[in-house]
């Protein structure tokens, strides 16, 4: 049988919900949704060059890639390649075939330093090692259920402090990108973020189809926002994920991180939404802190490889 690598097809509805169904298959702590594959393709700024492919056997999507280049970094020449395959369809090739398209069209737009998040599991590890990848950084997904009481009790927020949702922001949210701004470039991780350009942010960011201004809380200080959890979720599935939690360089070590996630668990629980999935860098120490606080548990996790190309 053969596997042949092609585009996904943006206008076959069916051709992207196969894409989001093997993804939630391999990957089923990140929310996927039809919608949030469209939005990728579509509002990723050119300059990234981001591709979807997918591998197909006998007109059966089996595997999928994005691919793009590392166009938020400071550093030139870093290309990311994200695949995963059908977990019962393994060996057939998709794999293979998808990082030999995926590291052709990076290296034909100039990457020299390739980067794949790869599950921590054997078979997974040994692929990408074959493929001449090594292991650096690691990090976490972990899961939260929002059931069972784990959950802290909801605090008032301190004198001075006010807690808003993102909703409030509608007019203006430049506040917040300048926020989201600052608190991604401290963020662990073996590619830096320099987020710049603002209206780059509203496309990507800000009207992203799982991007949740109502659960989405912000702590405001003086009238600024200083803290922020951002809410995902995703309409069919009601699932619930915290895309970044940060905290302004000045007001961290005072509980606000705390105090906007918890506020957002809280209302994500009384809409009804059972758990809450999130991801950290497994050195993100502060961030790890607080969500064991919450009473997350680590469900699996992932390492990033990189290849470094002659
Ligand atoms: C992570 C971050 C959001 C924390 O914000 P904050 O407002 O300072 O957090 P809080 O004050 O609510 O809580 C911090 C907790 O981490 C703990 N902590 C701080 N440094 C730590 C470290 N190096 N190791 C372990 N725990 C640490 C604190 O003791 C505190 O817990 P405690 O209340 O039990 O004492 C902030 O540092 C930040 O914006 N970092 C950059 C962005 C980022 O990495 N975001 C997470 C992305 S997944």
């Amino acid at each position: 049988m053969t596997v042949n690598v092609r585009d996904l097809r943006p206008d076959d509805p069916t051709d992207v919900e196969a894409f989001a169904r093997v993804r939630h298959l391999a990957l089923p702590y990140i929310l996927w949704t039809p919608d949030a594959i469209l939005h990728n393709l579509a509002h990723t700024p050119a300059e990234a060059r981001f591709r979807s492919l997918v591998a197909e056997e006998e007109g059966e999507v089996i595997g999928t890639a994005q691919v793009h280049l590392a166009h938020e970094s400071p550093e030139p020449g870093q290309g990311m390649l994200n695949i995963y395959v059908r977990p019962d369809r393994v060996h057939r090739g998709a794999g293979t075939h998808l990082v030999h398209a995926a590291e052709r069209h990076l290296t034909d737009h100039g990457a020299t330093k390739l980067l794949a998040w790869v599950l921590d599991e054997p078979a997974n590890r040994a692929f990408a090692e074959r493929h001449g990848y090594r292991p650096s950084r690691s990090a976490h997904f972990l899961r939260l259920d929002l059931t069972t009481g784990t959950l802290p009790p909801p605090q008032s927020p301190p004198p001075g402090v006010e807690l808003r949702s993102a909703a409030d922001l509608a007019d203006d949210p430049r506040p917040l990108f300048e926020l989201d701004a600052e608190t991604a470039s401290d963020e662990p991780s073996d590619v830096d973020t320099e987020l710049t350009d603002y209206q780059a942010w509203i496309e990507q960011t800000w009207n992203h189809p799982c991007f949740d201004r109502e659960l989405t809380t912000i702590a405001f200080v003086e009238g600024r926002p200083a803290a922020f959890s951002i809410a995902y979720t995703d309409g069919p599935t009601g699932r619930y994920a915290t895309a970044m939690t940060g905290t302004a360089r000045a007001h961290r070590g005072r509980g606000l991180a705390k105090l906007a996630k918890n506020d957002s668990l809280h209302r994500a629980r009384a809409a009804g939404f059972r758990e809450a999935h999130t991801g950290n860098d497994t050195d993100n120490g502060p961030m790890l802190a607080i969500n064991k606080w919450f009473g997350y548990e680590i469900v699996a996790s992932e390492v990033r490889y990189v290849r470094e190309l002659g």
